[in-house]
C-alpha cells in the first residue's frame, strides 16, 4: 500500500473524504500522516480520532523556506511517503519538497485554472472573484505542484454549471461537491497508472 501525506490549514473535508476512500479501496493508499501549520485546523481532531499521526509544523519558526522544507521532508522520509496531497494547505511548499517530490504533490483548486489561479487566491477569494466575473462555467482542478502558484501540469478537471447560483457562497457548495468526488480519482489514477509529463501535459500510459 502507497503512503499517502495530506497537508492542510482547516476543515480538512477533502482529507476526510479522501481518508473515506482509503478505507474502502476506492483509493489503494494508507493515509500515513497529516502536515498542518495551523495549530487549530479542524482537522487534527478527526486525524487524531483516527489515529493518523499529526505534524503541526510552523513555518514561522525557521531560521529559513529550506529549514522548514527540510523539516517537512523529514518527516516525509520517515513515513515513506510516495504522494503528497495538498487539501487546502495555505503555505507555499519549499522548493526543496517540491523537488525532492517532483510530480508527486497533488494539489485541488476549486475553480478552472489557468482562470482565477495564482497568488492570493484561495478559499473564497476564488469564488467571490468567479461570481463578480458574471462566467457560467466554474469547476475544479487537479494538478501537479511545481515551483509556480497553481501552475503545475494539470491531472483533472471538471466543470460545474453555476448558471443558476446566486452567490458566491453557493458557488463554493456546488464546488466542493465535485472536489470531494475527482480528488480521490486523481489521486488513484496518480498512484496506479504510470504517467510521464509532455508539453505541460500529464499523459497516463493507458
Ligand atoms: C477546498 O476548496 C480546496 O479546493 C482548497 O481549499 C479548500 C479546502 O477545503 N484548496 P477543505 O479543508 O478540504 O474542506
Amino acid at each position: 500500500m502507497k503512503n499517502i501525506a495530506v497537508f492542510a490549514s482547516g476543515r480538512g473535508s477533502n482529507f476526510i473524504k479522501i481518508y473515506k476512500n482509503c478505507l474502502t479501496g476506492k483509493i489503494e493508499g494508507k493515509i500515513s500522516c497529516i502536515i498542518t501549520d495551523n495549530k487549530r485546523a479542524g482537522i487534527i481532531e478527526y486525524a487524531k480520532s483516527k489515529a493518523i499521526p499529526v505534524h503541526v509544523i510552523i513555518p514561522g519558526i525557521f531560521q529559513s523556506s529550506t529549514d522548514f522544507g527540510n523539516e517537512i521532508l523529514r518527516i516525509l522520509k520517515k513515513q515513506r511517503i510516495s504522494l503528497v496531497v495538498l487539501a487546502g494547505y495555505l503555505r507555499m511548499i519549499p522548493k526543496n519538497v517540491v523537488r525532492a517530490f517532483s510530480n508527486k504533490i497533488l494539489n485541488i483548486h476549486p475553480a478552472l485554472l489557468p482562470s482565477f489561479g495564482g497568488k492570493g487566491m484561495y478559499g473564497m477569494n476564488v469564488h467571490n472573484a468567479v461570481f463578480e466575473s458574471g462566467t457560467k462555467i466554474t469547476g475544479v482542478t487537479v494538478h501537479l505542484v511545481n515551483e509556480i502558484y497553481d501552475s503545475g501540469p494539470i491531472v483533472m478537471q471538471r466543470a460545474v454549471d453555476i448558471e443558476e447560483c446566486m452567490s458566491a457562497e453557493e458557488i463554493a457548495k456546488k464546488v466542493l461537491k465535485i472536489e470531494h468526488k475527482i480528488y480521490s480519482e486523481a489521486i488513484q489514477k496518480i498512484l496506479n497508472i504510470p504517467f510521464k509529463i509532455a508539453n505541460n501535459r500529464v499523459i497516463f500510459e493507458n
